[in-house]
């Protein structure tokens, strides 16, 4: 820890679960943080992987401000929702243009965000606006976790393994055909299946719904791998389920974990809107 972070006040941090996730007490997200704030604040996102801040009440503009203090804003290129009054704040919602509750849901399959992309994402920072009275929850897996319970075996089986991340596949796998301009603005990408976090160094498996295959492995050996994986890590022992209160902020990390929606809320009558921004993080080398 730097000097700076050193000399303010410890955050008042509680956990929400033992294995990850906890909630930071006491600050104004409206408000700058300051430099030994910022820095505790990050290296709790670190340590817990997903931190909720209660209460919150936050324009876009000062959602925005508050995401920029930990890094480089991601632009949604695709399907943006909403965005037309603040092109980098993306609505995450169930509700038609007319406010009417649509009864659909997305983001339901374990993902992590934009794992397709040559930098995937940092963080996700989404604001809770309206939520049902029950349920609409969000689900972590803890790849770190889920990597480090894999026998020994295994885990050298995967070093230097690149997994395939596409969009196109992604999509297809939902029902949905991308345009010619999609498939050139997000080519398939390789990372590396057993992924170093670029702070921690501790490695999480980096794979979810927008991974396709490995490479060096025939195509169908490749998905099989994927999905069994996915299997073991999405197990109860690796999971986190938050339970959503209005005004929560929830900023996770999602180089080492899978994240998913759950549509347990009838979604064709309550409305669930939150507001999204997004960090962009780093490549990684093999
Ligand atoms: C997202 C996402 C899950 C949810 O915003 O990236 O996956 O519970 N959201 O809405
Ligand atoms: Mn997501």
């Amino acid at each position: 820890m730097s000097d700076a972070a050193a000399s303010v006040p410890a955050l008042v941090i509680n956990p929400l679960s033992e294995l990850m996730a906890a909630e930071v007490v006491g600050l104004d997200l409206r408000q700058p943080l300051d430099l030994g704030t910022r820095d505790a604040v990050y290296q709790a996102f670190l340590d817990y992987q997903v931190l909720a801040f209660r209460d919150q009440d936050l324009t876009k503009d000062e959602q925005v401000a508050f995401t920029e203090q930990f890094g480089t804003l991601e632009k949604h290129a695709q399907r943006n929702q909403g965005t037309a009054d603040h092109p980098l704040v993306h609505i995450v919602t169930n509700l038609d243009a007319d406010g009417v509750p649509t009864g659909k849901v997305g983001s339901m399959r374990w993902h992590t965000d934009k794992s397709f992309r040559p930098k995937p994402s940092m963080a996700t920072i989404l604001h809770a606006l309206i939520l049902p009275p029950e349920g609409g929850d969000t689900v972590f897996a803890n790849m770190y976790a889920a990597y480090e319970a894999l026998p020994a075996t295994e885990k050298e089986e995967l070093d230097g393994v690149g997994v395939v991340h596409s969009w196109e596949l992604s999509r297809d796998n939902i029902g949905r055909t991308i345009s010619e301009w999609e498939k050139r603005d997000a080519p398939p990408m390789t990372h590396p299946l057993a992924r170093p976090h670029p702070d921690t160094g501790r490695k999480a498996l980096f794979m979810g719904m927008h991974a396709s295959h490995l490479e060096g492995m025939p195509m169908e050996d490749g998905r099989a791998r994927i999905l069994k994986l996915e299997a073991h890590s999405t197990q109860p022992q690796f999971l986190y389920r938050h339970h959503w209160k209005t005004g929560d902020v929830l900023m996770w990390d999602n180089r080492c974990l899978l994240h998913h929606a759950d549509a347990n809320f009838d979604a064709a009558v309550h409305p669930r809107v939150l507001h999204r921004t997004c960090l962009r993080g780093t490549a990684t080398n093999f």
